[in-house]
């Protein structure tokens, strides 16, 4: 298992390109599924999730051929169903693929995705959505086993308890792209990523209305062509580099990224102040002229505030010249970054759904473990500003989501760098 080690203090500077969105790139590649002829991806990144998602989809009988920043995919074999739990236990948006078989081989065997540690994420919004379709779904010996003979356009309320669902909305829009009738989603996620997704259906020649907003309308098609796409920029990737921007007191351009998909983080930052231009030439410079201002965050489903960036921010808030409210509204028992946070002398005290990080005049560099992306990217983000080194274990994790990151901070002017180790990763 790798580690990064970091000596932080160095103010970044320079560019970085943004990559293509993990969170876009997972739901479409199911999607290919439906497709009858090939598909190209462009703007693809080279993701350890990625790689999983391949995995199922040759299991699935898709034929995927990954050149650097693009893939190819065609359906060989559609008499396969069966997405088994070695592969769906390394990643929940496995469950991605089962709107996809429904609609077009009628029939999926999914296994149940299991636990996680950023707490509770069911998948009854899925289910409930599907079976709205019309779709007959058991559960059995930990599979999901789906027939979807019968399904026909209806309409679907996705809402729940925390919001709308974002890989529901996208498993309920890539079932009714191929279901007859017309299908209305109520209360769909509005996140970027479905956003992509659907346009990636409609030039396979699906029927989506309202892409981008709550009230999606699908009228279904026949059949779907392959079709040639490009990836939308990973938000979340440039909310990281931003927020390591911001707590080295640097002066970054971040290259690719979508302003409009940040506007949250971007209004956050500024309330930090921090000053982040959007340029003519759609960069976004990113530069923490004075002491991080502390500031109050709730996360809400886009275009709130992303859970996503949650950590990141947190970290930053750990130096900020006061007290910071850091309440997570999608999932409240997401905060394992925390207790390695506080390991870097960072002053946090929970209370319930709400973290008060009360700013420090600097973070102390330690040896961290983190056992989640987002919280393993936070204590990089936090490793960068530390005094001393920071050795963050289980790198793995950041490889699932951030493309090349050690890579992308030293050309920033970052002293970092990957301790390799043979023992593999775990396959959790
Ligand atoms: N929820 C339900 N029932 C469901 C589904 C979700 O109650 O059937 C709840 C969840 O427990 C949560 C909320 O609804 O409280 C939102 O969950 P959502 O379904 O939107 O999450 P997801 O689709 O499983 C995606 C991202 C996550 C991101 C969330 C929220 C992908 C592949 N994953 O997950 O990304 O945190 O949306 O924005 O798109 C990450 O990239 O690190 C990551 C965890």
């Amino acid at each position: 298992m790798d580690k990064l080690e970091i000596e932080g203090g160095v103010p970044l500077r320079g560019e970085v390109a943004i990559s293509g969105a993990k969170n876009a790139v997972l739901p479409i590649l199911a999607a290919t599924i439906l497709a009858d002829g090939p598909c190209v991806l462009e703007g693809v990144p080279d993701l350890r999730d990625l790689d999983t998602m391949i995995r199922i989809l040759r299991e699935l009988g898709v034929e995927v051929e990954k050149g650097p920043g693009i893939l190819t995919t065609q359906v060989v074999d559609d008499s396969k169903c069966r997405a088994p739990y070695e592969l769906v236990k390394t990643m929940r948006a496995s469950i991605c693929v089962l709107g996809p078989l429904l609609a077009r081989r009628k029939r999926a065997e999914v296994s149940f995705p299991g636990g996680c540690v950023i707490g509770p994420r069911p998948i009854d919004l899925h289910v409930a959505g599907l079976e709205g379709l019309g779709a007959e779904m058991r559960l059995e010996a930990g599979y999901i086993h789906a027939d979807g003979r019968k399904m026909s356009g209806r309409e679907i309320y996705l809402g729940g308890a925390y919001g709308p669902t974002v890989t529901g909305t996208a498993n309920v829009l890539m079932a009714a792209v191929l279901t007859p009738g017309t299908t209305v989603i109520e209360h769909a996620a509005c996140e970027p990523e479905v956003a992509d997704l659907a346009r990636f259906l409609v030039a396979m020649g699906g029927k989506v209305v309202g892409i981008g907003g709550p009230h999606l309308e699908v009228t279904g098609v026949d059949r779907l062509t392959g079709a040639r796409h490009r990836v939308i920029a990973d938000r979340i990737e440039a909310g990281t580099f931003m927020t390591a921007a911001a707590i080295t007191h640097g002066d970054v351009v971040l290259r690719g990224a979508d302003a409009s998909h940040l506007t949250a983080a971007i209004a956050t930052l500024t309330r930090m102040g921090v000053t982040v231009e959007r340029r003519a030439d759609k960069s976004i410079r990113v530069r923490a002229l004075e002491r991080i201002r502390p500031t109050d965050i709730v996360t809400l489903p886009h275009p709130g505030f992303p859970t996503d960036l949650q950590a990141q921010f947190m970290a930053t808030l750990c130096v900020a010249d006061g007290n910071s409210f850091v309440t997570e509204k999608i999932y409240p028992e997401r905060f394992i970054h925390v207790a390695e946070l506080q390991r870097m002398r960072a002053r946090i005290r929970k209370e319930g759904p709400t973290a008060i990080v009360e700013g420090v005049d600097y973070l102390s560099g330690a040896p961290v473990m983190a056992s989640d992306l987002r919280a393993s990217a936070a204590l990089v983000v936090a490793g960068l500003a530390a005094r001393g080194t920071t050795l963050v274990d289980r790198v793995y994790h950041i490889d699932r989501g951030y493309e090349r990151i050690e890579e992308k901070l030293v050309a920033l002017g970052a002293r970092i760098r990957r301790i390799s180790d043979r023992t593999p990763a775990p396959l959790d």
